[in-house]
């Protein structure tokens, strides 16, 4: 593995070697990463053209552990403003030695352009590409997922909310048919779910009981309103309504169902606050395991040169 562009075409047993050696970062109790000198003497480069909190923070407390040197670009003060194209950008950065960079765009593909034209020697994570992929997020919910339920099979996998510009959504359906969950649902209304899914294997439901009816995991989605245009973007009121995660609508998944969400939530538009804080919630683990994937992916892709 050069690069870790999308969760697509990742064999079931690069998925687990990924979980498992993220498993290695951890402490016994979950919270504490342990730092390592793995990727010592290496430079990543951050850079966010799209706004983050999770993603880009957790990316770096992750190098730093990693004992790399890290430099996060602030794309809004850079020469981007002035014109400066990507990969002229990336060109610049590269002779400043970077070794890997983390990228996010609005763009769908735009880490895969960079992959193609940046050194040899240079790795490429993308951190959230357009409606395209977000792996690393699909990893650690699958990390999450596979430390509550032990499992992947026999699981039932409950996806809510806008699922058309969600790039998590993409990523954690080709990760959750990889690892052989017995059934991936997607819910929402027409207009926020895409015709291709049943093609991936994945159950469509525009109906919010019967999609999260007996589901072991529920994964709440937030409504992107950057990606929307006005015609389909839906009250906030008749979204909570319908899709919004309550206790009384929880009540129908399992008793043991976990409650995932890749943040940020929108308390009251599509999942109730008695619900985010409450004790099915593993929001905040999720942001917890995201350090020691993260390690884990940049390790596995860097760890191993002189
Ligand atoms: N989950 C996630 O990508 O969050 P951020 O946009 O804050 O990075």
């Amino acid at each position: 593995l050069i690069h870790l562009l999308s969760i697509e075409g990742l064999p079931r047993q690069v998925i687990h070697h990924i979980l498992d050696t993220a498993e290695t970062f951890l402490s016994v109790n979950d919270r504490e990463v342990k730092k390592v000198p793995l990727l010592r003497g290496k430079s990543v480069f951050n850079l966010f053209f799209e706004n983050s909190t999770r993603t880009r923070t957790t990316f770096e407390i992750a190098a730093k552990r990693l004992s790399a040197d890290v430099l996060n670009l602030d794309i809004a003060r850079s020469s981007t403003a002035k014109g400066e194209s990507l990969l002229d950008t990336i060109a610049n950065l590269s002779a400043m030695h970077a070794d890997m960079f983390v990228v996010r765009h609005s763009e769908s593909g735009a880490p895969y352009l960079i992959a193609q034209h940046c050194a040899p020697h240079v790795h490429v994570v993308n951190a959230g590409d357009g409606r395209h992929a977000h792996p690393t997020q699909g990893l650690l919910d699958m990390y999450t997922i596979r430390h509550y339920k032990k499992d992947f099979t026999g699981l039932t996998v409950a996806i809510v909310g806008d699922i058309v510009h969600s790039r998590v959504a993409r990523s954690d359906i080709h990760a959750l048919t990889t690892l052989g969950v017995a059934e991936v649902r997607v819910v929402g209304p027409k207009t926020l779910v895409p015709g291709d899914l049943k093609e991936m294997g994945v159950r469509v439901c525009h109906d919010m009981k019967e999609g999260i009816r007996d589901a072991d995991v529920v994964i709440m989605l937030r409504l992107q309103n950057e990606r929307m245009s006005g015609a389909l973007l839906p009250s906030a009121g008749e979204f909570f309504k319908n899709f919004g995660l309550t206790p009384e609508k929880l009540a129908h998944a399992k008793p043991d169902a976990i409650v995932m969400h890749p943040g940020p939530i929108n308390r009251g538009v599509e999942i109730d606050s008695a619900v985010a804080d409450g004790k099915q919630s593993v929001i905040l683990p999720q942001v917890t395991f995201g350090i020691a994937v993260r390690m884990a992916v940049m390790s596995i892709i860097a760890g191993n040169e002189a």
